[in-house]
């Protein structure tokens, strides 16, 4: 069994990045520009955040966090959107989710400029995305594209299982992989709530991508051997063993998944450094695209 260590993977591809930050500056060029809306202090996202900002000051980036507070109305939200889009400072922003129940997300994603929508979630760049045109790709399952090619895992001709349909991972890793791109072209079957004996299903996969939610889902008698797998939840288990009182679990039982696996990614430091791996090169991306 080989992990795929997301950490090493993001911290090379953060290199990689700080190196053309280095070649803007030593050119003049304007430095990348990454700003993050937070609505409320949610433990979790508010963490989730941090690490984006810490990452830009890695890289070598400009960031900026705008902190609003829990109550703040839907159309003041909107007001910050729209002085982000005019803001020529910033190259591209994403508003963390989820928003307050008394916000409408769609409302707020759909008032994000689609050039400055690093985390791919406007219409325009998902419908992009499912016509194969260039666009941001969701960082998530973009990070989970770029750690299967950089540890040469073939997906052509596989069958994938995507356990999910969330609109952020599930929904475009299955676009993504079923896609007729240089990398994709697997057999791709997604499973949600309503799937009738998912476990048939997982147990033919030779890639398995979990993006439930749910704590130590996917178990050991679920898949064949010589499996790969994607673990993309993270969920805090009350741990008293613990000095900071949790511990971080995916939806993957680990011990029993990983006797099985040929190649499986640990929770932490798998997919989450490389959703802030890419949230970055969207950014960079981003920023040629307005100074090109
Ligand atoms: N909440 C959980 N994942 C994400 C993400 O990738 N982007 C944003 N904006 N919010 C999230």
């Amino acid at each position: 069994m080989i992990l795929l260590d997301g950490k090493q993977t993001a911290a090379d591809i953060k290199d990689e990045i700080a190196l053309e930050v280095d070649k803007i500056r030593l050119n003049k060029g304007k430095i990348p520009h990454l700003a993050a809306i937070i609505v409320g202090a949610d433990g979790a996202s508010l963490t989730y955040v941090n690490s984006k900002v810490k990452a830009c000051k890695k890289v070598g980036f400009n960031s900026s966090l705008i902190e609003l507070p829990i109550d703040i109305t839907e159309e003041q939200l909107l007001h910050e959107v729209h002085l982000l889009n005019k803001d020529v400072t910033i190259d591209g922003y994403i508003v963390q989710l989820p928003l307050p129940d008394h916000i409408d997300e769609d409302l707020i994603l759909m008032a994000v400029d689609p050039n400055k929508d690093v985390d791919g979630f406007h219409p325009t760049n998902v419908g992009k995305m499912t016509l194969e045109l260039p666009t941001f790709l969701p960082a998530t399952p973009y990070g989970i594209m770029e750690l299967l090619e950089r540890y040469k895992i073939e997906t052509s001709g596989k069958d994938v299982v995507v356990i999910g349909r969330s609109h952020i991972v599930g929904r475009p890793m299955s676009i993504l992989l079923s896609q007729k791109r240089e990398y994709g072209n697997a057999t791709v079957t997604l499973v949600h709530s309503r799937t009738k004996n998912i476990k048939e299903i997982t147990k033919k996969a030779d890639i398995i991508v979990v993006a439930l939610g749910v704590a130590e889902f996917l178990t050991g008698d679920m898949v064949k051997k010589g499996v790969t797998i994607i673990d993309v939840g993270i969920t805090r288990l009350e741990d008293k063993t613990r000095k900071r009182g949790y511990r971080l679990v995916g939806d993957v039982h680990f011990e029993s998944v990983s006797k099985k696996a040929s190649y499986i990614t640990p929770v932490p430091g798998g997919v989450g450094p490389m959703t802030i791996a890419m949230l970055l090169k969207n950014t960079l991306l981003a920023n040629r695209k307005f100074n090109s």
